[in-house]
């Protein structure tokens, strides 16, 4: 069988790790994945940087549309983010039958029922593992894993970068601007880091759970969303002393007497001897509660190029199995059908 042959648009923290990954593991991969796997072409705006990152036989270019225009590229990993490029590039790509695989819960939280929508009438396929938690499977968790379950609700932490900054806040007195360029320093923020204080980053996540979770369209203008860039020193220090720990919580949950499901992010005392409230640095950890099987909590890296990587691998790996399977048989990434959007409604809070 001929080797999938993958294009990695954008090639900064999450595309350079990518590429690491997927050259340094590749018989392993191509092994599980049945299939050889390939990075034919990378693209960023800087050239000569590229050049410098990859081998030789990788072609370089910096216009993402040379990648999607290629015959030969059979998945499009889109790794630039944020809504503006990444959308159009996201968009033409499925257009032109290519996969797609990608890291942005910015783009999936505003725009995923229209991408999902096109790539269901496509026959293509849109993974996205890694735009959630990062290193963590929490989607096929979700999708796959729990799917005998009917989800009662799912909390995090789902960003890495405030739990970072409150952690070390917390254990070494650091103020919260030298923090955030430390996790800025180590690639764990947003380009726009407001994103990531302000509670939105961790609403597009959330929002992007909420609709594997019930089955429902993203939602993301409905969430509630409070960061944590009011929080002070003292905040802390006064929560500990009470026996809390200052969390910055995603949570979305069926309200039956309500009729309709929370989207929430906002900081939250928790209680100090509870799991969550020791997890610590960019790390990140759900919990989903499912009627058959209780309570679970998944945990691990939340944000950096490696952990990322191993999920947006995982995803280049199920779509390769996919795209060999017959379409008619093939897992959809997203549990709803776009076209079957009314459903349940996201509650506004009080
Ligand atoms: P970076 O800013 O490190 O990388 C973005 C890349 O895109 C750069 O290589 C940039 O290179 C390239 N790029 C930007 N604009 C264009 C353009 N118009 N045309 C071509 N290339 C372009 O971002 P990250 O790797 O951190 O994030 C990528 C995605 O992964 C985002 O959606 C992010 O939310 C998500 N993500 C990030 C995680 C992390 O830990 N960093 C974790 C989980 C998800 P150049 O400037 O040379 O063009
Ligand atoms: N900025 C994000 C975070 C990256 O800090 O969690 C991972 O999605």
């Amino acid at each position: 069988m001929k080797p999938i042959k993958v294009g990695l648009l954008g090639f900064g923290t999450v595309g350079g790790g990518t590429y690491q990954v997927l050259t340094r593991n590749q018989e392993e991969i191509s092994r599980r994945a049945g299939r050889r796997i390939e990075v034919a072409a990378v693209c960023r705006r800087d050239l000569a940087a590229a050049r410098a990152q990859v081998g030789e036989g990788v072609r370089v270019v910096a216009d993402p549309m040379e990648i999607i225009r290629d015959p030969d590229i059979d998945i499009v990993v889109e790794l630039i983010g944020g809504e503006g490029v990444a959308r159009e590039v996201v968009m033409a790509a499925i257009a032109a039958g290519k996969h797609v695989v990608t890291a942005n819960k910015a783009l999936l939280a505003v725009h995923g029922n229209e991408v999902f929508s096109s790539a269901r009438d496509k026959g293509v396929m849109v993974a996205f593992e890694a735009a959630v938690a990062g290193g963590i499977p929490i989607i096929k968790a979700l999708r796959e894993s729990l799917a005998g379950n009917r989800i009662e609700w799912v909390a995090g932490i789902i960003n890495g970068t405030t739990n970072f900054i409150l952690s070390e806040m917390r254990a070494k007195g650091l103020d919260f601007a030298t923090v955030l360029k430390e996790a800025q320093r180590l690639g764990y923020a947003e380009a726009d880091p407001t994103f990531d204080i302000e509670g939105v980053d961790a609403a597009h996540k959330l929002t992007i759970l909420s609709a594997i979770a019930f089955g429902i369209p993203v939602q993301f203008a409905k969430a509630h969303v409070e960061g944590i860039s009011q929080l002070q020193a003292v905040d802390i220090k006064y929560a500990e002393q009470l026996g809390y720990r200052i969390k910055l919580l995603g949570i979305t949950r069926r309200r039956n007497e309500l009729g309709g499901i929370e989207l929430r992010v906002h900081p939250t005392l928790v209680p100090a001897q509870r799991l969550i409230a020791n997890v610590e640095g960019a790390m990140n950890a759900v919990m989903v509660q499912g009627d058959a099987v209780g309570t679970t909590l998944y945990y691990g890296k939340g944000a950096g190029a490696e952990p990322t990587a191993s999920s947006v691998v995982a995803d280049i790996v199920d779509v390769t199995r996919l795209a060999t399977a017959d379409p008619d048989h093939r897992v959809p990434h997203l549990a709803f059908q776009p076209d079957q959007m009314q459903g349940t409604p996201i509650l506004p809070m009080d």
